[in-house]
Formats: structure tokens, C-alpha cells, sequence
């Protein structure tokens, strides 16, 4: 049995693209291995969040792992500043960063590339540390994730294999575990730019809690080309390329499966058939959603996961603090 750790950050609603690229995978990997799936809500405030808008984020992130089919029974799905030991060993972690690899993150270039330096926090840049304690705390053997954290995996590796080396061989060096398909899904709008919740373009993404009429227009009036013809052509046909992804991960049919379905029929045909298989998938998630959002049940599986989070977390804690010297040894 491995352990696996993943973790979404609540600081908007889920896209489509988050559930292809990573929560999908969870609830087939809950089944045989010891899972951790987190809400990164310490994460979150890296960037500016307002503060109503990050309370309810939260919990709505916890109901969709579990309407998506996190099983509370298989997996322990806790959030992350409920369990003090992460902040506390990604601390323990800026210490063995050094700042030129942080600089160096895609991520931290991105988010914090034109915008005047008073307004771009610390937490931004040491973001990667704190990634790689909730990653480490769990001895994981595999991380799920979409291709976008691919390099803030690589640094964890690195930060693992230098604290063994330097300290004492206490963390697993955990392997990272991208889908062949589905690992980035793109812009609806522009189809070279990932998908991504924080766009200012409503129709350039689906959120998870779309309704049917949001998802049909926003999928109708995605880009494509002029071709006319349901190809996968990543190079010259992004468009159509994501969306015939998108009704793969959706659908359960392969690429080739869908060239075949759409085979001498337009684009109208082929938008029709994409919005249908997103609505298959998300509509008895949205309905298991309402059932969860202001239910007790939620409180209290939020709680049982904390508390066996802590428990594990702790233990790796100590054994950190001890490796690295902290604290004392006490004199009988
Ligand atoms: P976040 O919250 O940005 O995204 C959550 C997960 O969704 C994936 N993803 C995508 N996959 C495919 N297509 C897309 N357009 C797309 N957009 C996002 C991400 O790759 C991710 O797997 N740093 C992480 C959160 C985190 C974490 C962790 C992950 C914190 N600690 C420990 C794993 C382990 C993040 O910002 O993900």
C-alpha cells in the first residue's frame, strides 16, 4: 500500500480543469493506498483573499472532494491550518531553500511578474517550502497533480534529499504523478493559456458548480478554427485538441473513439457532444454538493481528518525537529 498527498488550494471555485487534471485521479487511488487529500487553505493566502470569500471556499472545496467521491471512510481529507505541524516544518524548510531556486519557480515568476514588489508577499516566493512539508509530513510515496506542479515536485525532491543528506535520512523522496491525458487543460478562450480560476474571462473557464445552460454557452462559444474538422492536431488545432480531451476525461471514450463519433459533422455537433459529457460528469457531483455545504456530517468529517492528520504529521515533526536539533533534550 503507498501513501499518496495532494492538495487544492481554495481560493476560487474548481474548474473543470483541477477535476481532470488531479481530483478524478483521487477517487481511483483512494481505493488501494493510504491517501491525504488537503485543503491548502494557508496556501490560499499567498495572494490577497477576502476574507468571507476564503471561509466559504473552504468548505465548498471540502464538499466537492466529497461529492466527487472522496470516501471520509478510505482517504483523511482535512484542511491544512488545521493541522499546525505543516506551517511549522515548511518553516523548518525555508531554512534548507535557498532563494535563487525559489526565484527560479514558474509559478512565483508568474504571479508575481509585473506587479510592484511592496505588493508581492513572501509567501509567494516561499510557497514551494510549505508545498513540500505537506508533502513530506506524510512519508507520501505519490503526489497526483496537473502538469503545472510538476517543478514545485522536482524542488521538493531536492529539499527531501538535502535535509536526509545534511541532517538525518528521515523523509520518503516521493514521486510525482501526472495523468497521460487531461494534465493541462486549456483556455476556452485561448487554447495555448492553461485553464485556470483566477482568469478574469468567465468563459475561458467551467467551474465545477456551472449550471447545464453556463456550461452548453460557455462551450459553444469556445475557440476553434476554421478547419471544421473534429481532429486532434495539438500543434495546429489547440481548439478542438482540448476540447476533444475534455470529452474524453469526461466520456470514458479515447480520442480516436471521438474523431470516429464526429467524423463528417461540424463543430455545432461536436460543442453539442462535449457540453453533454461535462454535464454527465458534473451534475450528480453538483447534486451530492448541496447535500454536503451546510451539513454537520461535513464539520465532522473535517475533524476526524484533522485529528488523524495531526497525529501522523506530529510524528514526522518531532523526528524533524530532533534531526535538525530545535528544542531541547531534557535533563531527568
Ligand atoms: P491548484 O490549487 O492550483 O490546483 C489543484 C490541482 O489541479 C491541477 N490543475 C490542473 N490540471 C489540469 N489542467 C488545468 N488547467 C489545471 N489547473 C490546475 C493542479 O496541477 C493541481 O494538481 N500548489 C498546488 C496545491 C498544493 C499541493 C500541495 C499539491 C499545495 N500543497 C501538496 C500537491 C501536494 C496548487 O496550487 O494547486
Amino acid at each position: 500500500m503507498k501513501t499518496i498527498f495532494s492538495g487544492i488550494q481554495p481560493s476560487g471555485t474548481l474548474t473543470l480543469g483541477n477535476y481532470i487534471g488531479a481530483m478524478k485521479h483521487f477517487t481511483e487511488m483512494q481505493e488501494d493506498n493510504n491517501c491525504y487529500f488537503c485543503i491548502v487553505d494557508e496556501h490560499a493566502i499567498t495572494v490577497p483573499q477576502d476574507r468571507l470569500a476564503l471561509r466559504n471556499n473552504i468548505r465548498s472545496l471540502a464538499s466537492l472532494y466529497l461529492a466527487s467521491g472522496i470516501d471520509p471512510e478510505k482517504s483523511t481529507l482535512f484542511i491544512q491550518s488545521e493541522v499546525s505541524a505543516h506551517t511549522q516544518l515548511g518553516w523548518m524548510l525555508q531554512c534548507v531553500s535557498y532563494i535563487g531556486e525559489l526565484e527560479r519557480m514558474t509559478q512565483f515568476k508568474e504571479k508575481s511578474a509585473g506587479g510592484e514588489k511592496e505588493g508581492v508577499s513572501a509567501g509567494l516566493l516561499t510557497y514551494p517550502p510549505l508545498m513540500a512539508s505537506d508533502i513530506l509530513l506524510y512519508k507520501t510515496d505519490i503526489v497526483p497533480v496537473g502538469d503545472d506542479q510538476k517543478q514545485h515536485l522536482e524542488l521538493t525532491r531536492n529539499l527531501a534529499q538535502r535535509f536526509n543528506n545534511k541532517f538525518n535520512d528521515i523523509f520518503t523522496v516521493p514521486e510525482v504523478s501526472i495523468p497521460k491525458e487531461g494534465a493541462r487543460i486549456m483556455s476556452l478562450q485561448d487554447p495555448t493559456k492553461k485553464m485556470s480560476k483566477s482568469d478574469e474571462n468567465q468563459k475561458a473557464f467551467i467551474s465545477m458548480l456551472d449550471d447545464e445552460k453556463k456550461i452548453l454557452k460557455k462551450i459553444k462559444s469556445a475557440v476553434t478554427d476554421s478547419d471544421g474538422i473534429v481532429k486532434y492536431d495539438k500543434e495546429h488545432k489547440p481548439g478542438v485538441s482540448n476540447l476533444l480531451t475534455i470529452e474524453s476525461a469526461c466520456s470514458g471514450l479515447s480520442i480516436n473513439e471521438l474523431e470516429q463519433k464526429y467524423e463528417g459533422k461540424g463543430y455545432g455537433d461536436f460543442k453539442q457532444g462535449v457540453a453533454e459529457a461535462v454535464i454527465n460528469i458534473l451534475k450528480p457531483i453538483q447534486e451530492r454538493y448541496k447535500t454536503l455545504i451546510d451539513s454537520e456530517e461535513l464539520d465532522n468529517i473535517l475533524d476526524t481528518g484533522a485529528e488523524k492528520a495531526s497525529f501522523e504529521a506530529n510524528k514526522m515533526l518531532r523526528k524533524a525537529k530532533k534531526a535538525m536539533g530545535l528544542g531541547r533534550v531534557k535533563k531527568k
